[in-house]
This record gives structure tokens, C-alpha cells and sequence, in this order.
């Protein structure tokens, strides 16, 4: 039976130990979001081998890939049609036949990027982590395998099934070989996406294999990301358009996949429900992006790049209404559409824990207010950082002091600790954000149209560099000063900085410097006068027009 009453059923009626197994029921908005990824991943699949092809920019001639393979895997069992269960099959004997074997080396159990990749270990290959082996990729695959054995087991050969548990044993096993501390590779409870991932791994395979050790391993580790939660009920990691769609993922699983008494299972449900309030707070429905600041972000317009949390406002509110082009896969960042599988797996179960008033506020905006909260991240933040987000009708203004966040240190390009946003007349969004520079430390002060930032331990030779957004079609091409940007208007009034800033272009073509995650802008950077001996500092006041 398919297409019954919006809800796609799986063919082929397989049994199980609990009856009848059939695929996850999806709302019509979740069964449109996996149809249309489907349709693009069915274009890059190569069936000889069994994986998907490689889909990063810059797109490389011939490589396959692990993880969106995974994911694909995952559609392929929900899809069900023709060979599909076959093909997925396919891909999982190939990701956990490659998966690293020896439990001697730092990347046991993690699975390769690609599978043409050299041994990593080897003279020409050596280990790195984020390099050669990403040591998250554990989390993203073992959670994956979990969702598809909990989700599919009874479209899954026996031996299959067997393997699945082994892999994700070693992938568990390799995870708990991790560091925390500030090495390079670290994982601490503060990196929310991996640790939320990382718990219910490791409780659930302790569980499922009777390993105490394991099971109090997640356990542990999860109490940990939710006691740092609890502070201000944020997350470690906050405001990310694309890793809280990760942490969302993982808390549904917490929810869906483990029983009473894990801490897991009794905190879930609330987390995800206090993230959409805070969510709530900065996303703006009209300019269909979260208000500043973002501790990660791999862009500067949710509507310009494929963002995780745009697969929620899908399944929530409909594709019209979330930020994504029509042709979702010819976005920046279009990869992450290779994530949606597991997303619409999982919808049903998540979108039920979303509470009426976030669904409102999602949907049609609250009205100007002011946001301050506060998110913790240690080691990294040396304190917590302070967070002040001002969200108006076409303008919206927000920012974090820090002090030595790991975000700055650890992912400087995406780390966007002030950012200004407005809607402008062709309803496209402005940007102009600060870019991390070499401060380890910031104090922000802001408010109704205004954003003052001072460096506590700068001093001459610091800058304050803004990444500011290309005029929309129809405005002035060229942007010597402020007063030729398009629906806003920002003055510097007071700081310590040179009134005048030096203006580049950072073009696809061509200017002083490149484009960041695609998006080209105009750099304009504060310096301080030569011999300046107060501390940097800069205001602006900011109106739209
Ligand atoms: C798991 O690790 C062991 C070594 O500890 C290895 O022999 C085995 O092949 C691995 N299993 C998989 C599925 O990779
Ligand atoms: C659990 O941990 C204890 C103490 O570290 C160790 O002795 C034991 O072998 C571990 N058990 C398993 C099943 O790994
Ligand atoms: C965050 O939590 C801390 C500790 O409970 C509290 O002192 C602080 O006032 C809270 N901050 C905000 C902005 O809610
Ligand atoms: C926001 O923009 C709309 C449409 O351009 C305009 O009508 C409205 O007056 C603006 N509101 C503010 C507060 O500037
Ligand atoms: C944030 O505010 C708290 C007091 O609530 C303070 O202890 C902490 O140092 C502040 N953080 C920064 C980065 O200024
Ligand atoms: C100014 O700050 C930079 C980087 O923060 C540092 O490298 C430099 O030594 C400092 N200069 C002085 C005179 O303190
Ligand atoms: C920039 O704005 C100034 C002041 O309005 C104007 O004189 C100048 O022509 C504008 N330049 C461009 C390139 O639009
Ligand atoms: C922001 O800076 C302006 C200009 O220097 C100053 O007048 C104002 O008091 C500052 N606001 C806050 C809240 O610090
Ligand atoms: C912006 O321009 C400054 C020089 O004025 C340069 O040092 C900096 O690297 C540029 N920023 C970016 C993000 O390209």
C-alpha cells in the first residue's frame, strides 16, 4: 500500500520479532523533502560500486564519499521501491567493510572519507584528525547505522544486522580514545553536535550488547552536555544554522531510541523543546534567518546556503515558508541536502515535541524584543559567554563577548561574534558581520539600533574587519562608503578606531581577496591611529532605510 492517506508505507510485508515492520510515516511536507533529495542523490549515485559520488565544492573528478552515502542508505530503506533495499545494502557492506580496523591506532573504528583514499597511517598519509580522518565521522555514521537498524532492521539480512552492531561497537569503542582538553581532535561536552551524537551511541550499543562500561560511558558524557545546557538552557555550541540542526537530530534520537531510565530518554524531549523557544527568539520569519550572533555559521543568508536547520523549517512549515531555493540542490553548501533522509525519518517523532507558540513565531513575526541570554562552552570559554540579540521589523542586530571562545580558536572562519542583518526592497537580506581576527577576547554592548565593540586586550595593531554583503539586482554595483549600501543605514559614532575604514572587494573573479563559503563581499576594516594607546574600540548606530 503507498501514498495512503499522505502516509508511504513500505512494500514487501517482512516480518520481524515485533510484527509487521513498515517504514517511518511521514507528513506530507517530510515525504516531499526526502522525495526531492532522493531525486537529486539518485543522480549521483554509482551503483557499480555502491557509493554516492562526492558532492563538495569543488566538485573532485571521480571520488565517491562515506557519510552521504550513509545518509542515502537510510532514504534508499524508507524509499523501498524497485532494488532500492538492495542498493542500500550495498552501500552498508561497503561503508562498514572499510570502516579502520585496528584498535592500536588513534582512528579505530572511524570510518574513511572516501573510499579511493590512501591508508591512513601510511608515509604519504598521515594521520590527522580533521585531515585525513574526521573523528566526528564516528558519530555521524554510528548514528546513522543506529537510526537504520532501529528504523529497517527487517529489511536487513541477518549477518548484516550483525555487522552493523560490530561496526558501531568499534566506532564506540575508537570514540572513547579521544581527548578532551584543548589538543587538536578534542572532543569535550561543550562541542554540542558530536557530544549529543556521541551519548546515545554509546548507550545505546552498551545497552544493546550488555557492556555497563559503555552504556555509562553515554550516560555520563550526557550528563555533562546537559548540565552545561541547563545553565541558561542554550547549547554549548549556539545559535548554528547548521550544527543545532545536527544537536536536534541527536536529541531526537535520545527521545525516540532509548528507554525510561537513561538520562537521556528524560531529558530529550524538554532540550529540543527549549532550543526551538531559543530559536524562536532569533530566527526572523520574514528574513527567514536566525539574528546573530553564530558561533558556526558557512555563510551569511540561510536563504543563500543550504543550512541543516532549513530541513526542520521544511518539514515544520512547509518548503515555502523555509529557507531554501526551489531547486534546493543548487544552493551554497548543497551537501547538507544529502542529509535530509534522516531528517524526514525522524520528522514525525521531533515535530511533535515543537511547541504551538515556536511554530507561531516561526511563522509570522512576534514584534520587536531583545534577546540576552548566555552560552557555555569550557575549556575553551575561559567564562561563559554573554549574548545580546535585538530583532526588529527589518533590521536585527547581535552579538557575544568572549573570552578565548573555542569557536574563535578552533573554527575561525565560521565564528560570526556580531553580526547586523535587514531586509531589503527586493525582500533579499543584507549582512554585516565581524569576522574573527586575532582577539581572543570581545565586550559587546547592544541595543536598539545600536552595536558598540570593544577588544579588552587589544591594542594599535588591532582591526575591526566587517564583512559586508553585495547590494541586491538593481541597487549600485560599487560600495566605497556606507552610504551606498542598499536598506540600511550604519554610522560609526564614537570608538576608538579611524573614522575612516580601508574598503576591498573579496570577489569571485577578481579584488584583494577571496570569497568566503561563496559568499563575495566588500571588507571594510577599522585600524586604530598608529600611536593609539586606548583601548579598540568602535559604535555604530543602525538604521534600516
Ligand atoms: C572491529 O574491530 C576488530 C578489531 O578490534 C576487527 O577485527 C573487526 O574486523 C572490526 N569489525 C568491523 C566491522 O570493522
Ligand atoms: C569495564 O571497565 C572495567 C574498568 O575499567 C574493566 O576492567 C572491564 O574490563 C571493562 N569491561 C568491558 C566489558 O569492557
Ligand atoms: C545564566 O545562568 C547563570 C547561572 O545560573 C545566571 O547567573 C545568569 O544570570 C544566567 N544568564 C542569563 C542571561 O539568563
Ligand atoms: C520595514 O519595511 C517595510 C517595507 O519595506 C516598511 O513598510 C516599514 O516601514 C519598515 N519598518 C521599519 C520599522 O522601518
Ligand atoms: C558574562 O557575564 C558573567 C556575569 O553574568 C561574567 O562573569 C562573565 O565574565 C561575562 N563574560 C564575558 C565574556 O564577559
Ligand atoms: C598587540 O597585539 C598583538 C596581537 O593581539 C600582539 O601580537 C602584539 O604583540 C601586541 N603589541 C603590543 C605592543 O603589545
Ligand atoms: C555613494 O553615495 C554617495 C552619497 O550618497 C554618492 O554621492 C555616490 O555617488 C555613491 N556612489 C556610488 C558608486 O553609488
Ligand atoms: C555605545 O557607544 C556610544 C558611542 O560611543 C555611547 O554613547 C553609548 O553610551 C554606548 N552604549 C552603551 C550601552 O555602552
Ligand atoms: C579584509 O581586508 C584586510 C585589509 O584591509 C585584510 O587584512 C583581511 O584579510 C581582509 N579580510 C578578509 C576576510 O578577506
Amino acid at each position: 500500500m503507498r501514498f495512503t492517506h499522505g502516509f508511504t508505507w513500505a512494500t514487501g510485508l517482512c516480518l520481524s520479532l515485533s510484527g509487521i515492520t513498515r517504514a517511518a510515516q511521514l507528513s506530507s511536507n517530510a515525504q516531499q523533502m526526502l522525495d526531492e533529495s532522493m531525486n537529486f542523490m539518485d543522480l549521483i549515485y554509482d551503483a557499480d560500486i555502491g557509493y554516492l559520488h562526492y558532492f563538495y565544492y569543488p566538485l573532485a573528478a571521480g571520488t565517491h564519499e562515506t557519510r552521504s552515502s550513509a545518509w542515502y542508505a537510510a532514504g534508499l530503506l524508507q524509499r523501498n521501491q524497485n532494488d532500492d533495499a538492495e542498493q542500500g545494502i550495498k552501500i552498508l557492506r561497503n561503508i562498514i567493510g572499510s570502516q579502520h580496523k585496528d584498535p592500536t591506532t588513534e582512528w579505530y573504528g572511524d570510518y574513511q572519507y572516501y573510499p579511493e583514499e590512501p591508508t591512513v597511517g601510511t608515509d604519504a598519509y598521515p594521520p590527522a584528525p580533521y585531515g585525513s580522518f574526521d573523528p566526528n565521522w564516528r558519530n555521524f555514521i554510528g548514528t546513522a547505522l543506529i537510526l537504520i537498524y532501529e528504523e529497517f532492521q527487517s529489511l536487513l539480512p541477518n549477518d548484516l544486522q550483525q555487522l552493523i552492531i560490530e561496526s558501531v561497537y568499534n566506532s564506540t569503542v575508537g570514540d572513547t580514545y579521544r581527548l578532551g582538553g584543548l589538543t587538536y581532535g578534542n572532543l569535550n561536552p561543550g562541542y554540542t553536535n558530536p557530544s549529543t551524537m556521541r551519548s546515545i551511541q554509546a548507550s545505546w550499543i552498551g545497552r544493546k550488547l550488555n557492556n555497563a562500561n559503555l552504556t555509562a560511558f553515554g550516560e555520563n558524557w550526557a550528563a555533562q552536555v546537559i548540565e552545561l545546557f541547563d545553565r541558561n538552557l542554550t547549547l554549548s555550541e549556539f545559535n548554528s544554522a547548521t550544527y543545532t540542526g545536527v544537536t536536534l537530530y541527536a536529541l531526537t534520537m535520545w527521545d525516540k531510541y532509548l528507554p525510561p531510565d537513561s538520562i537521556m530518554k528524560q531529558n530529550g524531549a524538554r532540550m529540543i523543546k527549549d532550543t526551538w523557544l531559543s530559536l524562536a527568539e532569533t530566527y526572523h520569519p520574514a528574513m527567514k534567518n536566525l539574528a546573530g550572533p553564530w558561533d558556526r555559521s558557512y555563510g551569511y543568508d540561510m536563504n543563500q546556503y543550504f543550512s541543516l536547520l532549513a530541513l526542520y523549517l521544511w518539514t515544520l512549515l512547509g518548503k515555502e515558508n523555509a529557507p531554501v531555493y526551489d531547486k534546493s540542490w543548487s544552493m551554497a553548501h548543497a551537501d547538507d541536502l544529502e542529509y535530509a533522509p534522516l531528517m524526514a525519518i525522524l520528522a514525525s517523532h521531533h515535530d511533535a515535541l515543537v511547541p504551538t507558540e515556536v511554530i507561531e513565531h516561526l511563522t509570522t513575526f512576534r514584534g520587536e524584543h531583545t534577546y540576552v541570554t548566555s552560552a557555555y562552552a569550557p575549556p575553551g570559554d575561559a567564562v561563559p559567554r554573554n549574548i545580546t540579540s535585538w530583532v526588529s521589523d527589518n533590521l536585527t542586530i547581535g552579538a557575544m563577548s568572549f573570552l578565548d571562545a573555542p569557536g574563535v580558536m578552533d573554527h575561525s572562519q565560521q565564528w560570526n561574534a556580531a553580526v547586523v542583518q535587514w531586509l531589503r526592497f527586493d525582500n533579499s537580506v543584507g549582512f554585516f558581520t565581524l569576522a574573527a581576527g586575532d582577539q581572543h577576547a570581545m565586550d559587546v554592548e547592544v541595543g536598539p539600533n545600536f552595536l558598540n565593540l570593544t577588544y579588552p586586550h587589544g591594542n594599535s595593531t588591532s582591526t575591526f574587519e566587517f564583512i559586508l554583503a553585495t547590494n541586491p539586482w538593481g541597487a549600485t554595483r560599487d560600495i566605497p562608503s556606507l552610504d551606498n549600501v542598499s536598506g540600511v543605514d550604519i554610522q560609526v559614532i564614537g570608538g576608538s578606531v579611524n573614522a575612516t575604514p580601508v574598503v576591498s572587494f573579496c570577489g569571485l573573479a577578481g579584488g584583494a581577496c577571496s570569497p568566503r563559503f561563496n559568499f563575495e563581499f566588500w571588507n571594510y576594516t577599522w585600524t586604530m591611529p598608529e600611536d593609539s594607546t586606548s583601548l579598540p574600540s568602535v559604535s555604530f548606530e543602525i538604521t534600516a532605510t
